[in-house]
């Protein structure tokens, strides 16, 4: 059995903010980085963003998720977040991380989980 491991909002981790080389070990070996819409747009703090916009930027970023804890989260930050990734990486990249990224996961787990990737 193999397992893929999906990090969670690691842009709002200070620890991995600031020790890049944690992040990258962990890119490295495979795990799938989640980035928060909310950190996209700032709601998380002006270093949050930051470290968001790097993430996707350099394409090692595999969905953008709602982090949804509560209903609201799914509407309020989803759409200027979306504009904002097709600004920095295109439209393709956008709706590879914005769902059909995701979508990969569903529809294939047990064999596609190699091929999710942002679109450089
Ligand atoms: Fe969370």
């Amino acid at each position: 059995m193999v397992f893929t491991v999906i990090i969670a909002h690691p842009e709002r981790c200070r620890k991995l903010a600031a020790e890049k080389r944690i992040f990258e070990d962990m890119y490295d070996n495979g795990c799938l980085m989640q980035i928060d819409a909310a950190s996209i747009i700032g709601v998380n703090g002006w270093g949050a963003r930051l470290f968001a916009k790097e993430i996707i930027r350099s394409h090692k970023a595999a969905f953008v998720a709602s982090d949804a804890h509560d209903p609201e989260d799914y509407s309020k930050y989803y759409v200027e977040a979306y504009k904002r990734v097709q600004k920095w990486v295109g439209r393709d990249a956008a709706e590879g991380l914005f769902g059909k990224n995701a979508q990969k996961i569903i529809e294939c787990i047990s064999g596609c989980i190699e091929n999710v990737t942002a679109t450089p």
